[in-house]
């Protein structure tokens, strides 16, 4: 990622200005799948590892899979309300996005907000390749410009609300229920410290999965053709390729179970024996028990009435929320106070 351009008019404060200096975050990986396999108790890996190369793509497919109504659902709501939901911003508006993928949904949203004034748009990624990719793909649209920053969620937001006009309010978009990945009170601390970037009447358009029968939540994160399957041992080939690791996936099943207590789906890859895995960059080994597992993931369920008390509970007032029927799936857009 290119360094921002000079700031024009606006004097970033010192911690911007440093952040903006320092590489994205990418060294932790290795410390941090260290410190989740060699636990004592359940073993635990980040699902943020999922998204290199080859597991972007096979989210992607993920995205196509008939028993993963979750993306279509989202990209529903965005193209019916996309009019809508823009009439409810000020003019003018500019787009911060935490976690854009391919960008596909957001092309409704910039199209609209374009209708009215020429848009700036933020893609925050932390995956260089996805990241240019939709960079690529969203500046062909007429009277949007594209500033990608390849950074952490926050610090990318920190970056994006720095370098907006006095006059301009930002709209934050959190799609594709992604938020389902943090524990109920990590998120909430999570919409905190959004809320904490934005300055009263920026809104927050939050993307959420909600609660439906549990064989079709099931089936969305164990479809038959097992490409949710690879997803997840994508992490174990990863760990393989990036710290030489010898992992036989082979020996690894995947596991997609719902927990009612908690309201979410959690993935897990289960160790099919007791083995004992060589990672060369540490020079030591995991020991697995037979039937032991790695929790690589939580997608939490939600209801819209529970989006709304996140909302409130992080300073935001719901303005309006927009139901899938197909898929339940809430759209909310969060004004902050
Ligand atoms: C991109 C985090 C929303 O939790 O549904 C898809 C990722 N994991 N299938 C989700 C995912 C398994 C997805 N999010």
């Amino acid at each position: 990622m290119p360094r921002p351009a000079p700031l024009r008019g606006i004097r970033p404060t010192a911690s911007v200005e440093a952040l903006l200096a320092t590489p994205p975050a990418t060294r932790g990986f290795s410390e941090e799948i260290r410190a989740g396999l060699m636990r004592a108790g359940q073993k635990e890996l980040p699902s943020k590892y999922f998204y290199d190369e080859v597991g972007s793509a096979l989210f992607e497919v993920i995205c196509a899979l008939p028993e993963y109504g979750l993306t279509r659902a989202d990209e529903r709501i965005l193209r019916r309300h996309a009019v809508d939901i823009v009439s409810r911003l000020p003019s003018p508006s500019i787009v911060a996005e935490l976690g854009s993928g391919s960008g596909r949904k957001t092309r409704w949203i910039l199209e609209a907000l374009s209708r009215r004034h020429p848009v700036t748009y933020h893609p925050i990624e932390i995956s260089a390749s996805a990241l240019a990719r939709c960079e690529k793909e969203m500046s062909a649209i007429a009277a949007v410009s594209v500033v990608g920053f390849e950074r952490p969620y926050l610090d990318g937001l920190l970056a994006a609300a720095a370098r907006r006009q006095e006059a301009e309010c930002l709209l934050v978009l959190f799609l594709g229920s992604t938020i389902g990945n943090f524990d109920r009170s990590a998120g909430d601390e999570f919409l905190c410290q959004v809320r904490g970037m934005l300055r009263p009447g920026d809104a927050l358009l939050l993307g959420a999965d909600l609660v439906k029968p549990v064989p079709t939540m099931i089936a969305a994160y164990d479809d038959p053709l097992g490409v949710t399957a690879a997803f997840n041992l994508n992490l174990l080939a990863r760990i393989n390729r990036e710290l030489d690791a010898q992992f036989d996936l082979a020996l690894f099943q995947h596991v997609a179970r719902y927990n009612e207590e908690h309201q979410r789906i959690e993935m897990h890859l289960r160790s099919r024996v007791a083995q004992v895995v060589p990672v060369g960059a540490w020079r030591d080994a995991v020991a697995f028990r037979p039937g032991e597992t790695i929790w690589t993931e939580n997608s939490h369920k939600y209801t819209p009435r529970e989006i709304v008390a996140l909302g409130e509970r992080a300073g935001f007032r719901c303005d309006a929320q927009w139901l899938d029927q197909e898929w339940p799936f809430a759209q909310s857009l969060l004004v902050a106070g």
